[in-house]
């Protein structure tokens, strides 16, 4: 198979590329190294089967090169993180809206299968832990912009569903819960290699708030396998929406003293107000879990790691090399993401 990967130079996307290459495919990553990063992709460079497509999701003429040499999609660009889409909440929304159309427009055309991932932040305010994939969205005021993500990702999952309803085309939804991983970098915002690197630097690790607000994290290597498997039964999951991650809650108290714990740093715990990370009225979830009876029914989804390998992978890649993360820039309190 032949598949484009949008964002496929970025976090996620890199992996993914790599899994499918494994298996024997063709992988064409479309980026415009926004967020992603040659480094993720080194490694694929002098594979014949792989070849990277510089440039932006928004760009029509592109996405239809790319779309028309290949057999399937997954559509991973979008600014991610709460943090990037306070700062520049316009990118954020054009690319997830223009970008998105143009690539369900270029499916439709070649009829692609096609897999959007979303994320856990369209459940919003909701209490009703643990979310299942039809409970409503309780969104906030567009006063504040972190909420600017949730919506745009939300158009974009009614983009899938009405692509599926209309026309036929095979589109799933993915809504990802915290990824965590090697690769990821602190620098827009994620808690887990932030914090990996303000021990390792022996700086006071930043823990938003009381931190003892929970978050799921879900090793990359189990999101890269649960999203190939609903592409691969597209013909069951298309029009419909999966949530992707773990249940197994941790405070970020708790996820700051496991990473003391491993990397053997003598670091303090500093806690940060919300308001001095993002501004004033900064809304966030204390809780998100997701259900994840849908798709363990569906394609038998178990993730394979916990917590600890996912620190275990972590802590060694920053050991070998440092990624160099802003301090106090961590998205603990909102997705992690
Ligand atoms: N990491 C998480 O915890 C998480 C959680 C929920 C949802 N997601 C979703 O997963 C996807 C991948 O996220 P990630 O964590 O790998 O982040 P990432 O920032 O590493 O990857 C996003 C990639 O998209 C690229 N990109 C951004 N805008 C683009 C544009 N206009 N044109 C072309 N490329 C563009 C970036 O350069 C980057 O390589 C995103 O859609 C995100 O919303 C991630």
């Amino acid at each position: 198979m032949r598949y484009l990967i949008t964002g496929g130079a970025g976090f996620i996307g890199s992996h993914l590329a790599d899994r499918l290459l494994e298996q024997g495919n063709d992988v064409i990553a479309l980026d415009n190294l926004s967020t992603g990063r040659l480094d993720n992709i080194r490694q694929l460079e002098a594979n014949k089967r792989f070849d990277l497509a510089y440039g932006d999701v928004t760009n029509r003429q592109l996405v239809d090169e790319c779309a028309k040499c290949v057999d399937r999609v997954f559509h991973l660009a979008s600014p991610v993180g709460v943090r990037l889409i306070v700062e520049d909440p316009i990118r954020a929304i054009e690319t997830n809206i223009y970008g998105t159309a143009e690539v369900f427009s270029a499916c439709e055309r070649y009829r692609l299968p096609v897999l959007l991932t979303s994320t856990s932040e369209v459940y919003g305010k909701s209490d009703r832990i643990p979310y299942s994939e039809d409970e409503d969205c309780v969104i906030g005021s567009p006063v504040h912009s972190r909420w600017a993500y949730a919506c745009v990702k939300a158009l974009d999952e009614f983009l899938a569903v009405g692509y599926w309803r209309q026309t036929g085309l095979a589109a799933i939804t993915v809504r990802l819960f915290n990824t965590a991983g090697p690769r990821q970098t602190g620098h827009y915002g994620m808690v887990i290699p932030s914090l990996i690197d303000q021990a390792l630097a022996g700086e006071a690790l930043d823990v938003y708030g009381d931190g003892r607000q929970t978050r799921c994290f879900c090793h990359v290597q189990d999101a890269v396998s649960a999203l190939i498997a609903l592409m691969d039964r597209h013909e069951e999951t298309a029009g419909e929406i999966f949530n992707v991650g773990t249940a197994e809650q941790i405070t970020i108290n708790d996820l700051a003293k496991k990473i003391l714990e491993m990397t053997g740093s003598p670091a303090p715990v500093n806690h940060v107000p919300y308001e001095e990370a993002y501004g004033e009225g900064f809304e966030d979830m204390r809780h998100r879990v997701p259900r994840l009876d849908k798709i363990r029914e569906r394609i038998g989804y178990e993730p394979q790691y916990d917590l600890t390998a996912i620190l275990r992978d972590m802590i060694a890649e920053a050991k070998g090399h440092s990624r160099g993360s802003k301090p106090g820039a961590a998205d603990q309190g909102s997705s992690g993401e």
